[in-house]
Order: C-alpha cells, then sequence, then structure tokens
C-alpha cells in the first residue's frame, strides 16, 4: 500500500525465471522487486539480453515459468487459475509492441474497436472511444486504413490507441517505438507518454534509449538478472 492506500498496480515480489538452451542454464531474473503506482510512468532500462521482455512477459501474464509473486491491482496472479488470470489482463492491462502485431485485414478504427468488443463494451461506445483515441494520436485521416495503407510510425499510434482502448490501469510496453527512425521515434513516444498519463494509466516501458527514458517519472535498470 502507498500512503493513500491504493494498491500498487502491479507488484513483483523475487521475480525469477530461468531458460535451458543446449544443456546450459540461463538465470534471466534473479528476484526482481517492483512496485508501480497507480498513475506512474516507470522506464525499464538494460542491455540487449539483459530481461527486460522477459520482465513484461512475466507482468503480462501471458506465460507461465516464473519464480516469485506478481500481485496485479492487489490480486495475486500465481493464486488465479486460468479464468481468473485472463480476466485480469483484461481488466487491468494494455500492452504496446515493437512489432505492433496489428490485423492486417482490418482498418485502423476496427484494430481499435476489437479488443474493446472482447471485453464486452457495446460497439457504439467501442466505435466512440476508438475515434476519440485515433484523433488524439493525429490519425483522424487514417481511421480506414489497413495496416498496409499506412506509415510504420501511424501504424504505432495505431498500437498505441489498441493498447489503451479499454483504459487500463497498467499499460506494457516493449520498445513501442524501437522500430522507427528517430525523429518519429521522439514524436510517437512523446504522444504516447501524453495520452498515459492524460488517462492516468500507469505504464512500465522497456527500451535502450536514456534519453527517451528521462521522460519517464522514473527509471529502473536490469542489471545480472536484478534491477538496480
Ligand atoms: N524462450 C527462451 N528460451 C531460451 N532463452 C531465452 C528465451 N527467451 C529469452 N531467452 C534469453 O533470455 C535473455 C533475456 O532475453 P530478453 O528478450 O528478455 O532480453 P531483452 O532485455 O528484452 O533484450 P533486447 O533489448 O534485445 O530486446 C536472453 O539471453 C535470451 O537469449
Ligand atoms: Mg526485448
Amino acid at each position: 500500500m502507498n500512503s493513500v492506500g491504493v494498491p500498487p498496480v502491479v507488484e513483483l515480489r523475487q521475480l525469477t525465471r530461468s531458460f535451458e538452451q543446449g544443456g546450459v542454464r540461463i538465470d534471466v531474473l534473479r528476484g526482481v522487486d517492483l512496485a508501480i503506482q497507480p498513475g506512474e510512468i516507470v522506464g525499464l532500462l538494460g542491455p540487449s539480453g539483459s530481461g527486460k521482455s522477459t520482465m513484461l512477459q512475466a507482468v503480462g501474464l501471458l506465460e507461465g515459468g516464473f519464480g516469485g509473486e506478481i500481485v496485479i491491482g492487489g490480486q495475486s496472479a500465481e493464486k488465479s487459475d486460468a479464468q481468473a488470470r485472463t480476466r485480469l489482463r483484461r481488466d487491468h492491462l494494455g500492452f504496446v509492441y515493437q512489432f505492433h502485431h496489428l490485423l492486417p485485414d482490418f482498418n485502423a478504427r476496427e484494430n481499435v474497436v476489437l479488443p474493446q468488443l472482447v471485453a464486452d463494451k457495446p460497439r457504439s461506445k467501442a466505435e466512440e472511444r476508438a475515434e476519440e483515441l485515433l484523433v488524439a494520436l493525429g490519425l483522424e485521416h487514417r481511421m480506414t486504413h489497413r495496416p498496409s495503407q499506412l506509415s510504420g510510425g501511424e501504424q504505432q499510434r495505431v498500437a498505441v490507441a489498441r493498447g489503451l482502448a479499454n483504459r487500463p490501469a497498467l499499460v506494457l510496453a516493449d520498445e513501442p517505438t524501437g522500430n522507427l527512425d528517430e525523429a518519429t521515434s521522439d514524436r510517437v513516444l512523446a504522444q504516447f507518454l501524453q495520452l498515459v498519463r492524460g488517462e492516468g494509466s500507469a505504464a512500465l516501458v522497456a527500451t535502450h534509449n536514456e534519453r527517451l527514458a528521462s521522460r519517464m517519472d522514473r527509471v529502473v535498470r536490469l542489471h545480472e538478472g536484478l534491477l538496480e
């Protein structure tokens, strides 16, 4: 609990993860502790291979194999069954990936509408929300374009809108602007941070980029399996 008695949006307690490859065991995470408060934007830094994506996968509850405890919105993921974990993910988390995984056969607006329909929002509300987000990201003239008809930066902004569509308490972003040129990357990240702040969501953002990380509320660094 923090000073106002609200639980952190996520708490990692002694998170561990090892991989075995060709008979060799790599301990990627060796006891990571982290708590993120509501509305807090945290940059996750560390060299390539240090375990940033592995850590985001843990928090995203998409994969097993982790040791320690993951608590989301005050609820322990370990103590939840598969159905409850799916609900935790749907009700608390939003995802923005580097390679945005937009659905190629759906236009920009539909890509932002779909996760809301999955979360049982009525279509009219979902469309309103999608348009609000896409307008906020400067895509008002791209609503009906498919991903293949959008530039890389535009696709990434659609992915940002999709990640925020269900008003997640915590947005997980893995190199959200990693495949864009520097100027575009800066612009998209600035828009992303502004939108996340405006929505009052918290975020955990993995990046290599120190300059971008300096715009976040706090930076944590992965080093030899631990957070410094
Ligand atoms: N499924 C897997 N099987 C075996 N090893 C894995 C697996 N996934 C990740 N690893 C190893 O775990 C380590 C951490 O990988 P991870 O992708 O988390 O790093 P990262 O910090 O995200 O790196 P980058 O900045 O390059 O994205 C790497 O050494 C990687 O080879
Ligand atoms: Mg990674």
